[in-house]
């Protein structure tokens, strides 16, 4: 039975990249043991994180300047830990969605916020271009891609202020010059792997510049030092990651992925343009290649679209809980399939009731 997965996060990994990822749990590399049941310290779990960390540095083009590091904790963890290391004083906040709303709310923990931009009063539907970083914060944080409404950066800002970037929900889908960044965080449940690791790439330089204590597990320089083994780390999640991380190098990297991701979104927004029943209210230029949120112009027939796509084997459409609608979300390994079904189902929902 095909099934058409649009789920949010944890959401669709390339086929291959399951069935592998489920063998190892049988047998790993045929060594007569489970993926789980290895040692975080064993010669064949330190050639995985290895490989994982070489294949990251690869496909982002990143020198040595930077760490890889797998922790735990989800981006959330990242909201708290960002300013726990880098904020000696005070930094410059994008509010352009409900994540990036909570690691503000985790910043102030910490220091003086300096909002540059809020995109809340409306709706988060648009990101400003418009904005100056103060020469004196001690780093500006962005959410490269809004998952939950839908927007998504196209550029980040010139400065020499260190960049900090939450990408959770789209690294490894474009290629952009990643080194721009002093830190980029992601949780790997979208584009990368299973839930409960978080990559943190990190510009070694900017580490060790604030004056406060920094609880073991929360400093990134212990992380650093220990090569993410400080304690025990999710095995499973790594390895999983290193072999999506080995589907992309196959195909060709990410400008590939970043072309077939245009071409996806773009045959649905397209679809959701022209459409009497459906809108998106993002601006244009704002538009995410990751997830595509619209609504039905009538609430009223919310109940038939309903019945009509779970019907037909897609899953995980519903808007997020906080903003309704609908929400597609179009990762990397969602197949071009998946995504004319969807318009298929919409033109012949239609056809039925406009
Ligand atoms: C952009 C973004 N940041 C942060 C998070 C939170 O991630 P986690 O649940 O791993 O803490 C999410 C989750 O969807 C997200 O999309």
């Amino acid at each position: 039975m095909k099934i058409h997965n649009f789920n949010a996060g944890p959401s669709i990994l390339p086929k291959e990249v399951v069935i592998k990822s489920a063998q190892s749990i049988i047998n790993l590399n045929k060594s007569g043991l489970s993926l789980l049941e290895i040692s975080h310290r064993s010669l064949d779990f330190l050639e995985i994180i290895e490989k994982t960390t070489h294949l990251v540095k690869y496909i982002m083009n990143l020198n040595d300047d930077y760490a890889i590091l797998f922790l735990q904790g989800g981006a959330t963890l990242q909201f708290a830990m960002v300013p726990y290391n880098l904020m000696n004083q005070e930094a410059a906040y994008l509010d352009t969605g409900f994540w990036a709303h909570n690691a503000i709310k985790e910043a102030k923990k910490f220091g003086k916020v300096n909002i540059l931009f809020s995109g809340r009063k409306k709706n988060y539907t648009c990101i400003s271009k418009n904005y100056q970083i103060p020469y004196n914060v001690d780093y500006f944080h962005c959410t490269s891609n809004n998952t939950i409404v839908g927007t998504q950066m196209n550029k980040f800002p010139k400065t020499t202020v260190p960049i900090v970037c939450d990408m959770s929900s789209d690294i490894l889908s474009r290629k952009i010059d990643f080194s721009q960044f002093s830190l980029i965080y992601a949780s790997a449940q979208k584009n990368v792997s299973s839930a409960g690791m978080t990559i943190v790439i990190v510009k070694k330089d900017i580490l060790g510049r604030i004056k406060r204590e920094v609880p073991t597990y929360m400093d990134y320089q212990i992380h650093v030092q220990n090569n993410s083994i400080l304690n025990t780390p999710n095995v499973f999640s790594i390895y999983t990651s290193m072999l999506t991380l080995e589907w992309i190098k196959n195909k060709g990297g990410l400008s590939i992925l970043e072309k077939e991701n245009k071409y996806k979104t773009k045959l649905l927004y397209d679809e959701i343009d022209k459409s009497n029943l459906f809108e998106n209210k993002i601006d244009k230029e704002d538009r995410s290649k990751m997830n595509v949120s619209f609504f039905l112009k009538k609430k009223n027939l919310e109940k038939e679209f309903n019945k009509m796509w779970k019907k037909e084997n897609i899953v995980g459409l519903d808007g997020h809980r906080f903003v309704g609608g609908y929400r597609a979300s179009i990762y990397n390994a969602l197949p071009l399939e998946s995504v004319q079904f969807l318009i298929e189902i919409m033109k012949e929902f239609e056809k039925k009731f406009s």
